[in-house]
């Protein structure tokens, strides 16, 4: 999917611009000093010590970066309980994890605070950027530093062909792919979901990912997936359900 007529990145500062220059070269988009008068819809820009996207209409709030932070309700020491269906999907038993479908990370994040060992895949290469900055800034944590942690290992590429290849097959493959949306605008997912369907587009092959996936693993396949979805790889062995979406389960025996 071409994103190149869509991106820039944003340099409104005046001093070094090297690391912005290196993003836009990487990424193979133009660099701007100002988002007046060019044609792309998304922009990339360091703000307030993170990778941001930002969008016409985020332009002034600040923009998306990928969150590090627990998510509401969750316990901040570590590992985090292993709570809820998320946890129950992945195994309780399950220490390695292949994150195949990483996006915003939270999924992957929240493994990870779990103490589960995380190695996660993404394709898109914008995604990609704001992943590598957040890794960093996790890895600066001083939780993270205390208890000698590493961030999740990142790993760009289609998991279609990166999960052919594998040294060491993990426990658990997770997969999130996206989903055609079925709801209204009113119940559709975040703003960064949204902006992440505009620029990485639907997941078309999805059910190629998942059959890869199923051979790859030691042990499961886990796929979250909207509640009204068809589940991906026929009957799972056991879902779990949680607030508008279901976690189905596939093992091997
Ligand atoms: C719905 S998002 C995942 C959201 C994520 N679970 C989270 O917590 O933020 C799906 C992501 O998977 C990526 N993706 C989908 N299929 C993929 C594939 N075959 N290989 C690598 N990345 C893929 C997309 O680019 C997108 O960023």
């Amino acid at each position: 999917m071409s994103y190149q007529t869509k991106l820039a990145v944003l340099f409104e500062g005046s001093g070094d611009a090297s690391k912005f220059e290196e993003l836009s070269e990487r990424l193979n988009v133009p660099l701007r000093q100002s988002t007046e008068q060019n044609s792309e819809a998304f922009f990339l820009t360091w703000r307030d010590g993170c990778l941001k996207l930002l969008d016409k209409e985020l332009l002034k709030k600040g923009g998306l970066s990928v969150d590090i932070e627990p998510r509401n309700g969750e316990q901040r020491s570590y590992p985090a309980p292993k709570e809820g269906a998320f946890s129950q999907a992945i195994g309780r038993k399950t220490k390695t994890v292949i994150d195949a479908t990483t996006g915003w990370a939270q999924d992957s994040l929240c493994l990870f605070r779990m103490g589960y060992e995380v190695r996660c895949i993404e394709r898109s290469l914008i995604i990609m950027a704001l992943l590598n900055d957040a890794f960093e800034r996790l890895a600066l944590e001083s939780w993270v530093q205390k208890l000698e942690l590493s961030p999740p290992i990142l790993m760009h590429g289609n998991a279609i062909e990166l999960l052919k290849n594998l040294e060491m097959p993990p426990d658990c493959i997770y997969l999130d792919p996206m989903f055609p949306h079925k709801r209204k605008k009113s119940a559709l997912s975040k703003k960064s979901m949204t902006i992440l369907q505009e620029l990485v587009g639907e997941d078309s092959d999805k059910t190629e990912l998942f059959e890869v996936a199923f051979t790859a693993t030691a042990k499961r396949v886990v796929v979250k997936s909207p509640d009204y979805a068809e589940p991906l790889g026929g009957k799972p062995s056991e879902s779990f359900s949680g607030k508008l979406l279901r976690y189905d389960v596939y093992l091997k025996n």
